[in-house]
């Protein structure tokens, strides 16, 4: 178990990763791990004191090779591979995963557990966040099944547990109550929900809060041209709470990156439901994607940065996002979406243009 306090994330300084040598010889600071810029732009995970910055890496990409529907629904990367997305995100300066019990049954878990190893990475160097499945199982499955994800994450704290979907057997009660027993057994650091509505959240940070805890986040499917929590409840009721909203599927699958609109034919290699949203939002977004374009000149960086960097800053630090990556140059150009400031009026222009997506 690594450090309990905000003075983990605050340890990544440059003297205590200087020991990180890499096969060139080039230590981390040389690798520019984490500016001092970056390390001033940490938030805190709801109210909690594990902090993070504003963009980490969903590793989803890791379930492919895995049991189950996702194990074969995503591409089987190769340890090398997974290795070095993630030792790309660390050098970028991502300092948190995502993972989950369903993304290949523990195959993105133990990928991701390998991969930090292999970067060298300590256990109270970087947040990991992972999530309970609870379809067709009931609460009581919770303390059943957290000794595997601890047992596939390998000396990597679980510093977030999540609840991925709330159409399980049993009332949010019942889960927050099986999750704070985790925290009170020492298990797992904090608890999270996905894909909850407003009532929801309310109704799992009340029964968190009767036993002294605060539920960290909402992990939720939110991107420029998917803007619906900022309408349905969701997003009012986490600032209300002081809930992380954790935007999953950021890039809209990559359509946001604008390679789809640039080369069409790059859909024929997507994942058959992945081809089937981006084909529908292909048109729609075109004016959206030019707009990013635009204002990704000016800063020679890409479209899909600049829409990350919208995605964590429109809403102040009520939002942190989790772009997916398949290649290193994808972790590269999500870290690097944090180096850059949009101006009020670049961020205005990009509501806008998105606005309809509302
Ligand atoms: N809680 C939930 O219910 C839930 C649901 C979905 C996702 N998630 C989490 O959110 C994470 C991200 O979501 P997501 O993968 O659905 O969507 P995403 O982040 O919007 O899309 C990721 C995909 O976009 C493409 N991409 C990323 N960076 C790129 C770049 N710089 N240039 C070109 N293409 C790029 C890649 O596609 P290709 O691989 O096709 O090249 C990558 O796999 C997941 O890994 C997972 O951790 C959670």
């Amino acid at each position: 178990m690594g450090l309990r306090t905000a003075d983990r994330a605050v340890s990544i300084t440059y003297e205590s990763v200087r020991w990180l040598v890499d096969s060139t010889g080039r230590d981390y600071l040389e690798r520019n791990a984490m500016t001092a810029e970056q390390k001033a732009s940490m938030r805190r995970l709801g109210r909690t004191d594990i902090e993070i910055m504003p963009i980490g890496l969903g590793v989803m990409q890791f379930s492919g090779g895995g049991k189950g529907i996702m194990g074969r629904m995503f591409r089987n990367l190769t340890t090398e591979e997974k290795n070095a997305i993630v030792g790309a995100a660390l050098e970028g300066g991502i300092n948190w995963f995502d993972t989950a019990e369903l993304y290949g049954a523990g195959h993105s878990e133990k990928g991701l557990s390998i991969a930090l190893k292999a970067a060298q990475a300590e256990d109270n160097e970087v947040v990991v966040g992972t999530k309970w499945f609870p379809i067709l199982r009931a609460a009581g499955n919770i303390p059943k099944t957290i000794d595997e994800r601890i047992r596939y994450l390998n000396g990597y704290t679980i510093d977030l547990y999540m609840v991925h979907q709330p159409w399980g057997f049993s009332s949010p009660e019942a889960e927050m109550a099986a999750m704070a027993d985790l925290v009170e057994a020492g298990k797992i650091r904090s608890v999270g929900v996905s894909n909850f509505s407003a009532k929801g959240m309310r109704r799992a940070h009340k029964a968190l809060q009767e036993r002294g805890l605060p539920l960290a986040v909402n992990q939720v499917h939110y991107s420029l041209i998917h803007r619906e929590i900022e309408t349905n409840g969701v997003l009012e009721t986490a600032k209300e709470l002081g809930i992380t909203i954790i935007a999953y599927t950021p890039l809209a699958y990559g359509l946001l990156t604008g390679k789809y609109h640039k080369a069409p034919e790059l859909l024929r290699q997507a994942m058959l439901f992945r081809r089937l949203m981006i084909r529908r939002n292909l048109e729609r977004s075109r004016p959206v994607v030019r707009a990013l374009e635009e204002i990704a000149s000016r800063y020679e960086v890409t479209p899909g940065q600049v829409a990350l960097n919208w995605l964590v800053n429109f809403h102040g630090t009520s939002i942190v996002a989790i772009p997916g990556a398949s290649k290193v140059e994808h972790a590269q150009q999500s870290s690097g979406a944090m180096d850059f400031a949009l101006s009020e009026e670049e961020l205005s222009k990009l509501d806008e243009v998105t606005r309809e997506f509302r």
